[in-house]
């Protein structure tokens, strides 16, 4: 069995540099080392419309979004098959045969899940006010994104830490189908997670603990250099550090966590030759001496050499839209045939394969005929 990779996003915004460090980044390195023998990247339009569902034409926006950030962020359709969710019925028919294997408290267990509703006010605890019914297609996403990984049999899941749930949820479906159905059909995905921390989870530039488009704290990845240099600068450092000579704390203060997050060694002979390394940045500020606005215009520098090839190749995909949408068409169809096969080796296993099974006629024909 050879490794599989899967992954995807919800198309509800435009990406941003916390998608980019968390996920993105990784799988144009992947792609690179080519070590797999099929890559899926989908647009998860259906799992946006669980809490999305009156809001259509959100979600439609933001599937031509999300493509244009897949494809400048460098992913190559020749090598990865990049598809769209609701294209894909056979997901539904795998979802369906999952939830049989799914308990309501097994779903209410999951942290993920638990977080979100709370989130939305899905859940008696919400105040009076804030309280919404919980939409059943929300509660049971974990399974449809159980279907979403099982439909390719993939082996190797790239995502960030908060779907760690949906894995292991996923893990356990896929016991529960062949131990119930005493086959081998599924295979169970491994996370793979960011090995830099600070990747793991990026703060937002007010430094709260996450970038999130509904706390506007976001660097985009389709933001202009005028755009990010206006974030950068107002970013949340140290508010202790006040004069220059101060001592300054590196820990907690977003500037450096960004740096850790994109700054390469190559970088300091490019734009800040007075230093070595981001050990020796670090050293100084914290023994004072060295201003924000010189750390922020280094980081700067940084993220607009990381965006500017993005923007580059965003601007080439800009012309040709409907190549664009030509792109996520030949993908959805490519992962249709590859569902179609795997959902029939799950009908086989469940024995609803009827008119298949000749020996399954000839067998009945034969009970009948006494
Ligand atoms: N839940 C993921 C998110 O919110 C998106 C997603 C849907 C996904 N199905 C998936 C990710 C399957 C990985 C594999 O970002």
């Amino acid at each position: 069995m050879g490794r599989i990779i899967l992954t995807g996003d919800r198309p509800t915004g435009k990406l941003h540099l916390g998608h980019y460090v968390g996920s993105l980044r990784n799988r144009v390195l992947l792609q690179e080392e080519g070590n797999y023998d099929r890559f899926f990247v989908f647009i998860a339009d259906v799992q946006a419309l669980t809490d999305n569902a009156d809001n259509p034409e959100k979600v439609r926006q933001n599937v031509i979004e999300v493509a244009l950030d897949y494809l400048s962020a460098g992913l190559d359709p020749s090598k990865v098959t990049i598809f769209v969710q609701s294209q894909i019925p056979q997901l539904h028919e795998i979802t369906q045969f999952f939830s049989n294997l799914v308990t309501v408290q097994r779903l209410q267990r999951n942290p993920t899940v638990k977080a979100e509703m709370a989130l939305r006010g899905f859940n008696s605890d919400a105040e009076e006010e804030n309280r919404r019914g919980l939409p059943v297609g929300f509660f049971t996403y974990p399974i449809s994104q159980a279907a979403d990984i099982c439909f390719c049999k993939a082996t190797t899941v790239p995502v960030g830490d908060d779907q760690e749930p949906m894995i292991e949820q996923c893990r356990e479906i896929v016991r529960s189908f062949n131990g119930t159905y005493k086959c081998d059909v599924l295979v169970e995905p491994e996370i793979l997670l960011p090995t830099n921390l600070a990747c793991r989870r990026l703060p937002g530039t007010d430094g709260k603990a996450k970038m999130s488009k509904s706390l506007g704290n976001c660097i985009y990845l389709s933001d202009t250099p005028e755009d990010v240099k206006k974030k950068v600068m107002s970013m949340y450092t140290d508010p202790g550090h006040l004069k220059v000579e101060d001592p300054g704390k590196v820990e907690g203060n977003t500037v450096f966590t960004y740096l850790d997050a994109f700054c390469e060694p190559a970088d300091f002979a490019a734009f800040w030759p007075e230093y070595s390394c981001l050990q020796e940045v670090k050293d100084h500020y914290r023994r004072g001496g060295l201003g924000d606005v010189k750390c922020k215009k280094f980081l700067l520098n940084v993220l607009n050499s990381r965006l500017e090839p993005i923007r580059a190749r965003r601007a080439e995909y800009e012309k040709d839209i409907p190549a664009v949408y030509e792109i996520l068409k030949k993908g959805s169809e490519a992962a249709r045939e590859v569902a179609a096969a795997t959902l029939h080796e799950m009908k086989d296993a469940m024995k609803i394969n009827y008119f298949d099974d000749a020996a399954l006629i000839a067998s009945q024909a034969e009970k009948y005929r006494k």
